[in-house]
């Protein structure tokens, strides 16, 4: 008979994402406590595990574009993840990206709740369905709901208006360049309505 791994995780205990598992910091949100506008992304991606700072890959890129249209300037808000380490699969030298499951994004949560209460923004901004999964605490249909502001649930706290909105990733991999264009102005436009939001 084998004996029982004495590192292996209990059964009910959850599986870290790869970045995680293998010891890898946890990239955490950036930005000043008491930041009017908060903006909640996915988790971090390849670059940004290794450079140890959020959004700061193509993704982010675009993201800054979209701030410095709409007049947000980035240093005074704060940006973080919902899943704070790069969850991925390994493919020879690469690793490729997956989406964070139900279970990652509750096991990050806390930390989450946590950043709201220390950060106390005035407006979170949503970017993408695993942020909104992660504030509002259950699953949204995020294209439906897109550029639609909710209250946050109780443990936010409560009443914390939250803007749903789509991931920059998602703007980034449209093909048509003037659907990109198009879908790129609507994003900057709501980028706008959260930075006038959190005056
Ligand atoms: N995508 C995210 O959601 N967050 C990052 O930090 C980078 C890419």
């Amino acid at each position: 008979m084998t004996p029982p791994d004495s590192n292996a995780p209990a059964p009910s205990m959850p599986v870290p994402v790869a970045g995680w598992a293998e010891g890898r910091p946890a990239i955490l949100g950036e930005g000043p406590r008491g930041a009017p506008l908060m903006f909640v992304g996915e988790q971090p991606g390849d670059e940004e595990d290794r450079q140890g700072h959020p959004f700061v890959g193509p993704a982010g890129r675009l993201f800054d574009r979209a701030l410095e249209a709409a007049g947000i300037d980035r240093k005074a808000s704060y940006v973080t993840n919902a899943v704070k380490h790069f969850k991925y699969i390994q493919r020879g030298a690469r690793r490729l990206h997956q989406s964070p499951d139900a279970g990652d994004i509750r096991l990050y949560r806390p930390f989450l709740v946590q950043e709201v209460a220390t950060v106390s923004p005035r407006f979170v901004v949503a970017l993408g369905a695993t942020a909104t999964q992660a504030l509002m605490g259950r699953k949204l249909p995020l294209l439906k709901l897109r550029g639609q502001v909710f209250e946050a649930p109780e443990e936010l706290p409560a009443g914390l208006p939250v803007l749903i909105t789509v991931h920059p990733s998602y703007l980034l991999r449209l093909p048509d360049p003037e659907l990109k264009r198009r879908e790129f102005e609507r994003f900057v436009a709501e980028l706008q309505f959260a930075g006038r939001a959190a005056r």
